[in-house]
């Protein structure tokens, strides 16, 4: 991450948020598709450009955690000690929402997702607007979230105003999205930050069962999803999968940790690493490199589900179209 950005673009970038305009703007996680939250028309805009349906809540993100009660009330203990220990950074908090806070914000519901980025530029454009800013990912609906202002330009071209250049994400999946506006503290959304991370902090129990009528990021099956086909196996079994696959003349290609000796030389290996977080940074990238390449099918061996592990199964899940697996 660069140290102090240059103020220009960050200027720019809060003066089109003021007109109502949108703008890619690079987080620590995805890059964001962000427009005044309190404004109705940007709002609009955010969902046209993405395509997604209008009953789908977005995440309002702020500059300090200090800008919480402008958006949030009953603001429990323990939302405070997460803020205080997690932002700036991966951790969405969903919380009973201020009075005046958009409905087409919340999908009409009557909590509100917020969260405190750990990237310096969007820091800088959030201190100069001054505001909330809603910001889903910056990629039309249901595809892949964009990790670098490329990527961006590919999902949405001329769809947006202004796109800041971050450079590639260091976080590389989106945030723990994490409910606390009920009786239990819920995991809506794995990330890196852990339930057990978030346990040890709140103090409280973390449990993974939404209460009744929240819209949730698992209700669509198919999502952060490429146009190859993504298959997941084992690494014993990857090898016979790659093979039943080009049999039938298909092309394909393998997303691993590991190597296999046997792997034929014409089907290409995204390497992902053996680290958990390398594995995150990584991972959307290769799916978007699996359709440059022309993959059908992408066979993807999941890491370990354990700790931040079960962030990357949850997405590669996803992107099987598999759905969540109940997170
Ligand atoms: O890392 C991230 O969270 C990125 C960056 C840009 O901040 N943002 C992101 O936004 O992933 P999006 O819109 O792609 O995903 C936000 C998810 C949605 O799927 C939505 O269901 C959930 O947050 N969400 C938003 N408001 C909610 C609420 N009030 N209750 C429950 N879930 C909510
Ligand atoms: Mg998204």
């Amino acid at each position: 991450m660069s140290s102090t950005p240059p103020d220009e673009p960050a200027r720019q970038a809060a003066d089109v948020l003021r007109r109502g305009g949108l703008v890619a703007l690079p987080t620590e996680t995805v890059y964001g598709l962000a427009g005044d939250a309190r404004n109705a028309e940007a709002v609009a805009k955010i969902f046209a450009a993405k395509g997604r349906p209008v009953d789908h809540p977005l995440i309002v993100h702020l500059g300090d955690k200090a800008k919480l009660t402008e958006w949030a009330r009953d603001i429990p203990d323990a939302a405070w000690r997460l803020a205080e220990a997690f932002w700036p950074g991966p951790l969405t908090l969903v919380l009973r929402k201020a009075p005046g806070v958009l409905d087409a914000v919340t999908g009409g519901m009557d909590t509100v997702a917020l969260r405190v980025p750990g990237h310096p530029l969007a820091l800088r454009v959030l201190e100069l607007f001054g505001g909330g800013v809603a910001a889903p990912s910056a990629n039309r609906y249901g595809s892949v979230s964009p990790t670098t202002a490329a990527d961006v330009r590919e999902e949405l071209g001329d769809r947006v105003d202004l796109i800041l250049d971050g450079g590639p994400c260091d976080v590389g999946i989106e945030s723990t999205i994490v409910d606390l506006s009920g009786e239990d503290i819920c995991l809506l959304r794995p990330g890196l930050i852990t339930a057990e991370d978030l346990q040890r902090v709140a103090a409280e129990p973390v449990t993974s069962r939404p209460k009744a009528g929240v819209r949730s990021p698992g209700l669509k099956d198919s999502h952060y999803a490429p146009r190859a086909r993504v298959l997941l196996a084992s690494m014993d079994d990857a090898d016979g999968e790659i093979e039943r696959w080009r049999a039938s003349g298909h092309r394909v290609g393998l997303l691993s940790a590991r190597r296999p000796a046997a792997l034929a030389p014409s089907v290409p290996w995204l390497d992902l690493g053996e680290d958990v977080f390398e594995q995150a940074r990584v991972l959307y990238h290769h799916l978007r490199e699996a359709d440059h390449l022309g993959l059908e099918v992408l066979v993807a061996v999941p890491p370990v589900e354990t700790g931040p592990g079960r962030a990357l199964c949850d997405r590669l899940r996803r992107a099987a179209g598999l759905g969540s697996g109940g997170a």
